[in-house]
């Protein structure tokens, strides 16, 4: 019997961002280690932290947060729509074509093959693929859009859309180049232009990439497993067109005390301060959207990978608005505390918000019962404890290496070498590693529970032709 919906590319897609997530939380966790015990790149080229580190941000990223966000948007535009994605091979070769881009990644990156610019440093023939693969998803994502038999566009699929249309902009013109061979081109802009324009996408590759589209996750997950309507549907309108609106102008807070004219950063810094606002009424909207139902929160550890993804999307959005204030951000630039608040955002939101969503998915998708609430249980508290000795290890390392690099003795000399610094922080590049090390054991625990429940016996018919609920308030 041919389903209702295309689950097929969605069970593909879900699938594939457990397997990309522990791939790239290998790598973390590698490169983690390398910082410890530098020996440990053992003179080979291929595993050297430079090469490393853009195949583990590509892997998490676009491979383990990118296809989570295929299988959700997938799941969601048709459950809220009530229509069948418009085309089966379209979708098929989004799946097949971004696994393949993620291939080439992973080939060419430990080549050390790369245009240089942090999160676009695939060459020319793989960005090609990307936007083919990328217009692809447009089509099929507003194509069902179009088609849809409700009245009105579900919010969630907002967050999507806007994630799709601006991450195809991004892409196409911030890695608009000259080739000059197969594996090596120049950027079609120089200077400072250059650093402008990459930091517009890289603000924004965090804004839509590693934001919108997971707030679509959060809009509709968040509703179903609390089974709660969502807080304020007003209010998560306003919530869209302001961050929208605001997130596009904060990308010269990347470019502090750079070349960049000094009115740019002043703008960036300014629109990233107002982007608090908006990016805490949708944290208040999903939180509140527990209200009555904060019991829920006792027994079900889905749930609670849910919220307190939230929780550090609130933590990560506070802390964004500060580090962009020129007198912090000198402070904080080229230390520990912008990756600690990078992975406050990338590990407590991103892999949480995610992972919550995929527990969701997994046995409807199936038609199974979830092989063991227990294990998800303890997922939870190993990733929890993972997230926070990560963090909390990053902000103290890096606010010292800060204020270490910056101290002058009274006549003007440096109080501590380079050297010094780097020394202080191993101890907490130890606490990271394993901070890291606990948070893939979750992804491994995560990765044998799904395989138990896909392969368990056949509990439910997968019922996809209910109207989905969450249209109801
Ligand atoms: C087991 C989990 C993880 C570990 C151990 C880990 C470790 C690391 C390490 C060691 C770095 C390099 C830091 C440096 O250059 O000083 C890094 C960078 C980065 N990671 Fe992770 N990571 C993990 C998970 C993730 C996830 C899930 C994401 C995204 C969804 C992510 C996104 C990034 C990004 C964007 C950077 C670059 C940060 C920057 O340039 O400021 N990581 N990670
Ligand atoms: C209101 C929201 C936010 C603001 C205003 C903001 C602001 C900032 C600032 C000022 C930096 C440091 C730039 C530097 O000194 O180089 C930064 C870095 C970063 N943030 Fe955020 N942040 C926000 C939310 C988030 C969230 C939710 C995430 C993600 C998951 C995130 C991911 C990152 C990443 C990956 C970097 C490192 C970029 C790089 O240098 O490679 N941010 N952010």
């Amino acid at each position: 019997m041919t389903e209702t919906y295309n689950y097929k590319v969605i069970r593909q897609f879900a699938i594939m961002s457990i397997v990309w997530g522990i791939v790239g939380m290998t790598v973390g966790v590698f490169i983690a280690a390398e910082l410890t015990w530098p020996w440990l790149n053992m003179d080979i080229p291929y595993l050297t932290f430079s090469r490393l580190r853009p195949l583990h941000t590509n892997a998490v990223v676009f491979a383990f947060g990118g296809s989570a966000l295929f299988a959700t948007s997938y799941y969601v535009v048709q459950r809220t729509c009530h229509v069948r994605l418009i085309s089966d091979k379209l979708a098929a070769f989004t799946f097949w074509g971004w696994q393949l881009v993620i291939v080439l990644a992973a080939i060419t990156l430990p080549l050390g093959i790369t245009t240089t610019k942090e999160y676009a440093e695939l060459e020319w023939p793989i960005d090609i693929l990307i936007a083919v693969v990328w217009i692809t998803y447009a089509v099929v994502f507003f194509g069902t859009i179009i088609k849809r038999r409700t009245p009105h566009i579900y919010v969630a699929n907002w967050f999507y859309g806007a994630f799709i249309i601006t991450i195809a902009i991004l892409h196409i013109f911030n890695n608009l180049a000259l080739p000059v061979g197969m594996w090596k081109s120049y950027s079609a802009y120089a200077g400072v232009q250059d650093a402008m324009i990459q930091w517009w996408y890289g603000h924004n590759a965090v804004g839509f990439f590693l934001t919108a589209g997971f707030l679509g996750m959060m809009y509709y997950f968040v509703p179903k497993q609390a089974e709660r309507p969502v807080y304020s549907y007003r209010l998560s309108i306003v919530h869209f067109w302001a961050l929208i609106f605001t997130y596009i102008w904060a990308g010269p807070h990347h470019l502090h005390f750079t070349a960049l004219p000094d009115w740019t950063q002043t703008l960036g810094m300014v629109m990233s301060i107002i982007l608090l606002a908006p990016s805490w009424g949708g944290m208040i909207n999903g939180m509140m959207t527990l209200s009555g139902a904060w019991h829920k929160l006792r027994s079900d550890p889905i749930l609670r990978f849910l919220i307190v993804s939230i929780s550090f999307y609130g933590m990560s959005t506070f802390e964004g608005p500060m580090m962009a204030i020129k007198t912090v951000n000198a402070l904080s630039h080229y230390t520990d505390w912008t990756i600690g608040h990078v992975h406050s955002g990338a590990l407590g939101w991103v892999a949480f918000i995610s992972i919550g969503s995929l527990y969701y998915l997994i046995p409807r998708l199936f038609g199974r019962t979830l092989y063991s609430l227990k294990l998800v249980e303890y997922h939870f508290w190993i990733a929890t404890t993972g997230v926070v000795l990560y963090i909390t290890s990053m902000w103290v390392s890096g606010i010292m290496q800060g204020l270490m690099w910056r101290a002058v003795n009274a006549d003007g000399t440096l109080t501590y070498s380079f050297v010094e610094s780097v020394q202080a922080m191993h101890p907490y590049y130890m606490i990271r590693w394993l901070g890291g090390t606990l948070f893939l054991i979750g992804m491994l625990i995560m990765a044998y529970n799904v395989f138990r429940t896909v392969n368990g016996p056949k509990t439910a018919e997968i019922n996809d032709t209910i109207p989905d609920p969450i249209l109801a308030h």
